[in-house]
This record gives C-alpha cells, structure tokens and sequence, in this order.
C-alpha cells in the first residue's frame, strides 16, 4: 500500500516512515509541513508532500490523493495552547478524514491517546486534550472510511520490546514509540483490526498475535 503518514517528521512519524519502508509490502510518503523537513525524508529515499492539517480540506485532499491509506499521527504537542488543540488534534485530523473520503483513500489508522473513549479517564490538566481526541475519533468512526483507532499510553523513548497489550479498557500505563509505531504498520494490512478501536501499552503478546485477536470497542 502507499501509505500518506501525517505527522511523519515526528517522533512515532519518522519510526512509522522507516517502517513502512523497510516492509517490502508499503511505500510511505512523508507529508511535511516546512520545506527544510523534505531533504531528510529524500535522503532515505522517501517521498514527501508539504502540506499542514491547518490548511483546507482541499489542500490536505491534493496531498494524499493517490495513496491507499493514512497514518495520522500528528498532534500539536504539550507546548501550545488549548486553541491549537482544537485547530490541530480536532480539526486538523477532521479535515483529514474529510480530505480521505473525498479522495477515496479508504484506510485509516488514528493514533490516539489511552482512554479518550472514556470522560471518567481524562486526566484533569489536560481534559482539551482529551475532547479533541474523543471527537476526533467519533468523527472517524462515523466516516466511510476503514479505521483503526489506535490509543497509546504513555509514550516513551525506549527500545521497543515487539509486545503488547491491547484492549478496550486498559489500565493506564505506558509504550515505547517504537512499538506503538510496529502496531500501526501491522495493523495497516491486518482485517481483524478493521473498524476496530483499542488502548495499547506494553506488556507480553507478541504485536502480530495481540493484533490477530484484538477485540476492541
Ligand atoms: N505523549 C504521549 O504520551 C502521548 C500518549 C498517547 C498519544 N499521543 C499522541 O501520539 C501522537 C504522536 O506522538 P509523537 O510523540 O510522535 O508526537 P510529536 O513528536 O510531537 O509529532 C507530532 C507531529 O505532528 C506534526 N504537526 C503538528 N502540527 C501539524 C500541522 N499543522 N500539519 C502537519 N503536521 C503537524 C509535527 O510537525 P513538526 O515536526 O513540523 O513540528 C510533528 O511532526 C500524537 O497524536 C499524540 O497526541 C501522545
């Protein structure tokens, strides 16, 4: 599959790219949103498209179309306000999805954050954070499109361990980005995750198994 990874400058982003490439079984384009992120991605031989989710639906369409699916895993960050909140983990990935089924590309796979199905599980100090998550994801749900609603717990960088624990209510806890990014790119091709929603951290599953028996909600 051709695979159109938003986000992909970023942390989980640039594991997914190399992923993807590494797979023999999915070409990754890297959509960007400044031009000095592009040599990098050309550097490992990787396509890139420079787009930003705070553009048009339009301009995110033109972007994407052609490929066969999307990673979204962008996000604002910890460091801006509740408005990029909304302008960016809200509506940027609701343009996104927009952008997807009015170009046809049929898969979706949602990064988002453990818990986010829940309100009784937000934590307090950054409850906006959450919102944008859950609404985001319901939109998606709602779409025409082939989801998988992944939603991590406490991301780490540490050295991935290829194991998991995936389910509907999990325990919070946390993962490194490494193994979230080897979920994404086994769930792309994986039917048993197709409109599937499901919080992910580690634990003692082998990634290709806990995804062959997800039952999410
Ligand atoms: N931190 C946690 O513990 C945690 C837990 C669960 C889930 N998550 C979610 O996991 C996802 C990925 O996390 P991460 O650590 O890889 O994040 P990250 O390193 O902050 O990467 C986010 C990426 O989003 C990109 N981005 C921001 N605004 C954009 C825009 N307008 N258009 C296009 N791209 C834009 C950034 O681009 P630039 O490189 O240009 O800045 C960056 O590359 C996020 O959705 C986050 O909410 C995080």
């Amino acid at each position: 599959m051709k695979v159109c990874v938003v986000g992909a400058n970023g942390q989980i982003g640039k594991q997914v790219v190399q992923l993807l490439k590494e797979s023999g079984e999915h070409t990754p384009i890297a959509m960007v949103r400044k031009q000095e992120q592009v040599a990098s991605f050309e550097g490992l031989g990787v396509n890139t498209v420079l787009a930003s989710i705070a553009e048009s639906v339009e301009k995110i369409a033109e972007a994407i179309s052609g490929c066969d699916a999307i990673v979204f895993t962008a996000g604002s960050g910890g460091h801006t306000g509740p408005d990029q909140t909304l302008l960016i983990d809200l509506d940027g990935a609701v343009k996104t999805i927009e952008a997807a089924e009015q170009v046809g590309v049929k898969r979706f796979v949602m990064v988002s954050a453990l818990g986010a199905n829940k309100r009784e599980k937000w934590n307090e100090a950054i409850r906006p954070y959450y919102v944008a998550k859950h609404y985001a994801d319901r939109i998606l749900v709602e779409s025409d499109l082939t989801y998988t609603i992944v939603r991590p717990g406490g991301l780490l960088n540490e050295e991935g361990t290829g194991h998991v624990e995936l389910g509907e209510n999990l325990t919070r806890n946390t993962i490194p980005r490494a193994d979230v990014a080897k979920v994404i790119v086994a769930a792309l091709s994986e039917e048993n995750t197709y409109y599937q929603s499901f919080d992910l951290v580690s634990g003692e599953i082998p990634i290709v198994d806990a995804l062959k028996n997800v039952k999410g909600d």
